[in-house]
């Protein structure tokens, strides 16, 4: 992993400057320019550098240079800067330069807010799953280990990444959880990772199938029942803010492997289903990032985890399961299990801490990602005033949501001939009636919203820099930023 540093004067192997879109060469460089001769001036005026976001230019130094490489990157027009522009330039100023062979970078960056963004982008985009190759050539490790961000005002630089660091290991944390194989992350070693969340203030709590059954969660142990991993429920304590103020609740799904069940799946793509404790994984990284910060706010976090398998005691299509708060479920389709899972989450959580509000992250459903693709979470509320918050949280952390409408007519499909309701709605709007399942389990009055993440838990292909690997992590900073901005002070 590499360290980021905060300083006031360019060191290391390569030394590099952030210059505007059609700007000058900035005044950190003018030693090292005049020194060789103009080589750098050389640069910024040959070939196709214009200065547009995160372009480059690599100078090779003659001997006896302060530094063996100088690099010019473009930091775009000075007016279309953004926290977006300023990480994408981080990110791709790591990926150029990861695996240059050299070992320490150091930026200039004017402004300490901007080296912040930057230095967040870089971490970001330099996040690996490893662990499991063996036959990794060193030609294809990255030499990169240090990047010192130089500012006039290191302090004020230092400050301003302090929460920016939290929130990307929250990251780095749900996009290890979402990646690893189900055959290592399952409910029992999962809660053993929550637990180890201990060392950073957080409370833990973990709850096993006994516990479950006497609080009645039969609908959350229905879905688990055909696995031979128990099922867990793991709740994370943040009390951080004024003492006897009600909590926010986080709750995210975390079904281990979903097989569908009875309801097999196709093979083709299954493996994909790895990921489908997303929404966990967001709210277990959110929970580290606010310990990280040392946030002022009181914040449980709630995680359901079991896996959905096929087998002789597996839950069958025409069950009926009977949940904490009483309502009955006509299990159609066995691999509409999320639903099923948090239904027993979301009672449990508003039973045990009353929060003030309730958001809810889940791998929902496959109809979100025929609607919304990969660049916005569908939101599901009933609070206007959060539908607000949630959306410039998004914005500002470029983790995006795009509301969903929720009404009664969505819920008549979800009757049942046998029981209070059925957990499939039919093909059309299945968002939509996936979120009219979980607001059944909302009291009367309560604040809530749910996010459907399948569309950005993960994403094949090509992505932005500051998002190289399969698992996105989406979800740590966006409930981060949302509390900062909402629940704290
Ligand atoms: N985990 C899936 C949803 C999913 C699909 C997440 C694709 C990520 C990518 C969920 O449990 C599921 O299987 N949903 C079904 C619901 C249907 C049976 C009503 C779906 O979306 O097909
Ligand atoms: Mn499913
Ligand atoms: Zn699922």
């Amino acid at each position: 992993c590499m360290k980021i540093t905060f300083t006031d004067a360019a060191k290391g192997d390569i030394h590099g400057f952030l210059v505007d879109q059609g700007g000058k060469l900035p005044k950190a460089a003018e030693a090292l320019d005049a020194e060789t001769g103009g080589l750098i001036t050389e640069a910024l005026k040959s070939g196709r550098f214009e200065g547009k976001t995160g372009q480059q230019a690599f100078v090779v130094l003659p001997k006896g240079s302060a530094a063996k490489r100088a690099l010019l990157v473009g930091g775009g027009k000075a007016k279309e800067r953004s926290d977006r522009s300023l990480e994408r330039i981080g990110g791709l100023v790591y990926k150029a330069q990861a695996n240059s062979g050299f070992k320490t970078l150091s930026l200039v960056v004017d402004d300490a807010d901007a080296g912040a963004r930057i230095a967040l982008g870089a971490k970001l985009a330099a996040y690996r799953f490893d662990d499991y190759r063996t036959k990794l050539k060193d030609e294809d490790k990255p030499t990169l280990a240090t990047l010192s961000v130089v500012t006039e005002d290191t302090k004020a630089a230092k400050a301003a990444f302090k929460p920016l660091d939290a929130g990307a290991d929250g990251t780095y944390l749900a996009r290890d959880l979402v990646n690893l194989p189900p055959n290592d992350l399952y409910p029992g070693s999962y809660a053993k990772k929550i637990e180890e969340l201990a060392e950073h203030g957080l409370e833990i709590e973990i709850l096993g199938e006994k516990e479950l059954a006497k609080l009645g969660m039969n609908s959350m142990l229905g879905v688990g029942q055909g696995s031979v991993k128990e099922s867990k429920l793991g709740i994370m304590k943040w009390m951080g803010g004024k003492a006897g103020e009600a909590p926010v609740a986080l709750v995210g799904k975390g079904v281990c492997f979903d097989t569908g069940g009875i309801s097999l799946k196709p093979g083709a793509g299954m493996e994909d289903m790895r990921g489908d404790m997303g929404g966990s994984a967001a709210v277990v990284g959110a929970m580290l990032a606010l310990a990280k910060r040392k946030a002022k706010a009181n914040v449980v976090g709630l995680v359901g985890l079991v896996e959905n398998m096929p087998d002789g005691d597996a839950i069958r299509p025409g069950d009926i399961l009977k949940s904490a708060s009483g309502q009955t479920i006509e299990v159609q389709n066995t691999d509409a299990e999320g639903r099923v899972v948090l239904c027993d989450v979301l009672w449990y959580t508003q039973e045990h801490y009353k929060p003030s509000a309730i958001i809810d992250l889940a791998t929902l459903t496959g109809a979100i990602v025929i609607g919304l693709g990969h660049h916005h979470a569908g939101m599901f509320t009933n609070n206007d005033d959060l539908a607000d918050q949630l959306t410039s949280a998004g914005l500002a952390e470029g983790e995006r949501v795009w509301r969903m409408p929720l009404g009664p007519e969505y819920d008549k499909q979800l009757k049942s001939k046998f029981a209070d309701m059925r957990n499939i709605g039919g093909r059309a709007a299945g968002s939509i009636t996936a979120a009219q399942f979980l607001k059944r389990f909302i009291n009367e009055g309560q604040t809530w919203a749910h996010l459907d993440i399948a569309g950005v838990a993960w994403v094949e292909g090509e992505k932005a820099p500051t998002d190289p690997s399969w698992a996105s992590g989406f979800g740590p900073r966006l409930l981060d930023r949302w509390i900062a901005d909402n629940h704290e002070g």
